[in-house]
């Protein structure tokens, strides 16, 4: 077997193959082959069961560090070189792979002094194979179809789950099938899941309707659901942070910062923080910070006023699409998540998502709306006091810039911007007077 092939990766050490009910007050086993999300017993979603024997566990990043992607990028993946905490394939059924993960942590001084932060970086997930976080599950998750021989994979989406899912599907030679809320999803994002090849069905005002839908539909239909009720998706996901603590030499940031829709990515993380203090890894976690748009902010509601259950926004409403979500069906693991981490949240209206992004590109940070959420939030929980002066802070941007390029031509006020000049040198001359 080559070094350079990603079946060289000792995938079968993986030791999250077990699944259980995420409720702890269930706890019900289930096997693997069923492919089941939700517990048989209770309804809630279910996940894979992590043993670890921090004796093991201390040679895994000397380990990873000798895996980190070579010569050969495309054959190597960011994700599946922490194979010791993914569930293992089946002998035979290689990982599908995109040559996802390895994304930059980027440090951002100016704004770490601007905001009183010891200090402040993004760990950028937008940059993967389709240009969001979601690639990071969908290696994990398509592989798992493969393996119980699968051959339709769907989901409902606001766009990039839809994008990641038909390449990996693609990629695998499986069929895709994406339901998505008519008119709210960006060209771009479209564009994506139609050139991988999906068919692609509009139904319902929102998200939640589309996913709503797709779940009633998906066992008449035989479907293989690749949303974030998908276990296999979060374990994916997981491993942004063990990346991220790799590349902190594991040590952790004060708070981790990211966007909620969901609410399926806060809970992966949440996941793979708990587990590597399990296994003797990081000495403490980070806080973890959720931060949702105002108009679509139930969960930041629920957190914020102490209540237990979470109360549905019907008409979810945002110009950042990707988390106009009203419905999480990841809160129950979200809100543990952020008990596990003393956590926190903050709901931020468009127009200081509009701000934050525009001071990222500022710095030459380029990322789609939703993702600027994260230090709109962020911005927020400093004035506020929940973050304190002296804080170290990473902030996880989920989404590429070109995701959504309406909405920078939607927001050119203040910015140089295009401009118009007859097919001369004294032309573009005098559309530059002033400017240089
Ligand atoms: N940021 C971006 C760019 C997203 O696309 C999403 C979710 C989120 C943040 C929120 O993550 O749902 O795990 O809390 N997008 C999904 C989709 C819903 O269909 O692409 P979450």
């Amino acid at each position: 077997m080559s070094e350079q092939s990603t079946d060289a990766i000792p995938a079968a050490r993986g030791a999250a193959n077990r699944l259980r009910c995420s409720d702890p007050s269930c706890g019900t086993w289930l096997s693997r082959e069923e492919g089941r999300y939700s517990c048989p017993r209770c309804g809630q979603l279910v996940e894979l069961v992590l043993e670890v024997d921090p004796e093991v566990a201390r040679a895994w990043p000397t380990r990873w560090r000798g895996r980190l992607p070579g010569r050969d990028a495309s054959s190597r993946s960011g994700v599946w070189r922490f194979s010791e905490l993914l569930p293992s394939t089946p002998p035979g059924v290689a990982p599908v792979t995109l040559g996802e993960g390895g994304t930059p942590l980027v440090e951002l001084p100016q704004l770490a002094e601007e905001l009183q932060l010891e200090s402040l970086a993004v760990k950028h997930l937008g940059v993967n194979p389709t240009g969001s976080f979601k690639d990071l599950g969908m290696t994990v998750c398509v592989t798992e179809a493969r393996a119980l021989r699968r051959d339709v994979v769907a989901c409902a989406s606001t766009g990039n789950t839809s994008a990641s899912m038909a390449a990996y599907a693609a990629r695998a030679g499986m069929r895709a099938l994406v339901l998505v809320p008519e008119g709210q999803v960006t060209a771009a994002k479209l564009a994506q899941a139609l050139d991988f090849g999906a068919v692609v069905v509009q139904a319902g005002d929102t998200f939640d309707e589309a996913f709503g839908l797709l779940r009633q539909l998906a066992p008449r239909l035989n479907l293989y659901l690749a949303n974030s009720i998908n276990p296999f998706r979060l374990e994916g996901q997981k491993t942004a942070v063990v990346e991220l603590m790799e590349q902190l030499d594991w040590r952790p940031p004060d708070y981790l910062i990211l966007p909620g829709g969901n609410l399926g990515n806060v809970s992966a993380l949440g996941k793979g923080l708990s587990e590597l203090a399990e296994a003797g890894l990081v000495a403490k976690l980070p806080h973890l910070g959720v931060v949702q748009a105002e108009g679509a902010s139930p969960f930041h509601r629920m957190w914020s006023s102490g209540a237990e259950e979470l109360v549905p926004e019907d008409h979810p409403e945002t110009r950042a699409t990707a988390i106009r979500i009203g419905r999480p069906a990841n809160w129950p693991r979200a809100l543990r998540a952020l008990l596990r981490t003393r956590g926190l949240t903050a709901a931020v209206s468009d127009s200081e998502i509009e701000t934050a992004k525009r001071r990222l590109a500022e710095l030459g940070v380029g990322c789609e709306p939703a993702s600027a959420a994260s230090l709109a939030g962020l911005r927020r929980m400093r004035r506020s006091g929940q973050v304190p002066a002296g804080a170290r802070v990473v902030l996880v941007l989920t989404g590429h810039q070109l995701k959504d390029t309406a909405y920078v031509e939607e927001h050119l006020a203040g910015l140089p911007g295009i401009r118009r000049a007859e097919p001369t040198m004294e032309g573009v001359e005098r559309t530059l007077r002033g400017w240089l």
